[in-house]
């Protein structure tokens, strides 16, 4: 069988599940794809924290940059997160032609067309099924499923620590803060919390959602973006008496008349007959509106370990079928420049 070699930068909440679901299921992919899948390394900060999974000491290195311009490794998962070093080791991957797998949706969002530019001109691909919703393939839904469509309206809960916050505060009245520290003891949140609950990560998530499906990159300081951090028992209690909850959503909108793209994020009451409403604790759930299919929804777990490793590792198998097979690359959105709303008008 053909060895597909693949190295993780980042062996943290995803890199872990990565490596424990492959190693787990090794014999049903490689079944399914004819190869043989090496986790050959990973790449950490600290070499003596102890971790989840079990790595021997010779595959693990302080030194992502050697780990992603390995010529034995053909594809890197960067599940390091952040916009700096991520970026230098995703670029340096895809000049060599490698394939690059990212749950990052910091730096999609940030460098997106400089990442998708390098894969195309040095014949890699990069993929990010994670960055999106966590377990729920919806950048697959809006690339491969919805091809046929035009979307007028896609609104969602895009952020699992904040949908986990603000589902504990109504049911258990508790406070913001003591939340916050259990979706971080159980991997839900970013390491820098505020992208979290300032709304920050939601609005990149959106930014990905509206470049697959307009084609448009829509720069965060472009749309409205406010956070949970103002939310306040008595708001979501007096939501909930009047039948509605409060939820952090993603609107993303284009104009019939004028396609003009509106882009927000914000808290926003949803009334209780709508399914997002009972969208609750890390769920994150997704309505997508397209002209041809009407309206679709999307909802699974949209943090954490294993939905998280779940996206990553279908973006892996889709990577080695095309290494092995030259099946049909993504196909990316039609770029187009349509016109961007005014946040102050939003
Ligand atoms: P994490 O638990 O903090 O893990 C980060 C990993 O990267 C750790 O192994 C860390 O090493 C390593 N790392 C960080 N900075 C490094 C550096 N400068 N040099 C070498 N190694 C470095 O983060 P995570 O929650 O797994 O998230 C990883 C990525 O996935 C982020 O982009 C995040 O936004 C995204 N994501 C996370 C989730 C989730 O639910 N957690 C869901 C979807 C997407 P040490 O372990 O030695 O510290
Ligand atoms: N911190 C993110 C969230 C991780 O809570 O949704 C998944 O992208």
């Amino acid at each position: 069988l053909p060895i597909v070699n693949i190295g993780i930068c980042g062996l943290g909440t995803v890199g872990q599940g990565v490596w424990k679901h492959i190693t787990r299921s090794r014999a049903k992919f490689e079944s399914r794809l004819g190869a043989r899948l090496v986790l050959k390394s990973a790449s950490v900060r600290d070499l003596g924290k102890k971790r989840s999974v079990r790595v021997a000491k010779s595959r693990l290195t302080d030194d992502p940059m050697a780990l992603a311009t390995d010529p034995k490794i053909q594809i890197v998962c960067e599940l390091m997160g952040g916009t700096t070093l991520a970026k230098d080791v995703t670029l340096a991957a895809l000049r060599l032609g490698k394939t690059v797998i990212s749950a990052n949706k910091a730096l999609v969002c940030e460098h997106g067309p400089e990442l998708f530019a390098a894969a195309r001109e040095h014949g890699g691909h990069y993929f990010f099924e994670a960055s999106v919703a966590g377990g729920i393939p919806i950048i697959k839904a809006l690339r491969e499923g919805l091809v046929a469509n035009r979307f007028r309206r896609i609104y969602g809960i895009l952020n699992g620590t904040c949908n986990y916050i603000l589902t504990r505060m109504e049911r258990e009245g508790l406070t913001y803060p003591v939340i916050l520290q259990e979706a971080k003891a159980l991997g839900y949140a970013e390491a820098e919390e505020s992208l979290d609950v300032d709304g920050w990560d939601t609005a990149h998530k959106a930014s990905i959602l509206t470049h697959l499906a307009h084609g448009t990159w829509v720069p965060t300081k472009a749309m409205v973006v406010e956070g949970i951090t103002q939310i306040t028992q008595a708001d979501i209690q007096h939501a909930k008496e009047s039948g509605f909850a409060i939820k952090l959503l993603a609107v993303i909108e284009q104009d019939e008349k004028t396609d003009e793209i509106a882009v927000s994020v914000a808290p926003m009451l949803l009334p209780r007959t709508k399914v997002l409403a009972n969208v609750n604790e890390v769920y994150n759930g997704i309505a997508v509106t397209g002209d041809v299919v009407g309206e679709t929804i999307y909802i699974g777990r949209g943090a954490g370990q294993d939905a998280t490793a779940s996206a990553v590792i279908s973006d892996i198998v889709d990577a080695i079928a095309l290494l092995l097979r030259g099946n049909a690359a993504l196909p990316e959105p039609v770029e187009h420049n349509y016109p961007l709303a005014k946040p102050e008008n939003l």
